[in-house]
């Protein structure tokens, strides 16, 4: 890299193993920025940063775990530098009725899905704060804005990120950190495949009932996560954009 080169960015992408975590480590890594693509899934996370064009790592993270995230943002800072940019993605899904499901389940949804986002943030944010540069993006769910049924603590789970997103970002808002979230709607993933492993019936229901009569890819959601870590989105926070083919127009 010669002086007259920046430094790219640095984005932490959690659940990067995964379907809708892959796809945005790939388009952020497109659009210059080095990823550290972080997953319970380490083999998973490994091969997602073996195929990116940027400096890139795996890291094996359990973020409903403290002492886990602190591990990995430590190794990111050690091998890419600090993180810049944080996209909570990572997440888990149970369906059912909420009458059939159990504590256990409240549990660990609440824990991955809301806590893990805390947990994650947390770890990040003293650091943005002091360089006076971070973007966070929480990608929660339209079951967090509207509800979905057969999904309810998990709903609740999405809504309680929004929610966390917003006031976070009235809290930094000074320091040129900012904090938005994307919901993807349904969307092409094996998480949305308990659906179809269900009922058959029901993924056509899903698909019928999205203005644009078609389940999302995990290539529609990642452009807005690129879009919400770049320049051009410095003077928008605390906002939430549906991804979802019009699914959700709140
Ligand atoms: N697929 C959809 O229809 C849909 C719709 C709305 C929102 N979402 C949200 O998008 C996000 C990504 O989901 P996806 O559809 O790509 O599912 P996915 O199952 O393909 O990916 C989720 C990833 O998160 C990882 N993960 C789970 N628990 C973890 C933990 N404790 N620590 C670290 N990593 C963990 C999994 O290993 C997996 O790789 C989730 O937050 C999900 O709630 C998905």
């Amino acid at each position: 890299m010669t002086e007259t080169e920046t430094k790219p960015r640095v984005a932490l992408v959690t659940g990067a193993g995964g379907g809708i975590g892959g796809a945005i480590a790939r388009h952020l890594a497109e659009a210059g920025h080095a990823v550290a693509a972080a997953d319970l899934d380490e083999a998973a996370a490994v091969a997602v940063a073996k195929g990116l064009p940027t400096p890139s790592i795996g890291v094996g993270v359990d973020i409903s775990d403290s002492a886990s995230v602190a591990a990995a943002v430590a190794r990111v800072e050690a091998e890419l530098g600090p993180v810049d940019v944080l996209v909570n993605n990572a997440g888990i899904d149970k369906i059912e009725p909420f009458v059939q499901s159990t504590e256990d389940t409240w549990r660990k949804v609440v824990d991955v899905n809301y806590l893990g986002t805390v947990i994650v943030t947390r770890a990040v944010l003293d650091g943005m704060v002091e360089r006076g540069f971070g973007r966070i993006i929480h990608i929660a769910s339209d079951a967090g804005r509207v509800g979905s049924s057969g999904e309810v603590v998990y709903s609740g789970s999405k809504g309680a990120m929004i929610a966390f997103g917003k006031a976070l970002a009235r809290e930094v808002a000074t320091k040129g950190v900012t904090v938005n979230t994307v919901c993807p709607g349904p969307t092409d993933t094996a998480l949305l495949k308990q659906v179809s492993d269900l009922s058959e019936k029901m993924f056509d229901a899903m698909r019928r009932a999205v203005p644009m009569k078609r389940i999302g890819t995990p290539d529609d959601v990642a452009p807005a996560v690129v879009f919400f870590a770049g320049e051009g989105a410095a003077f928008i926070t605390g906002q939430t954009l549906s991804v979802s083919g019009g699914l959700t127009m709140a």
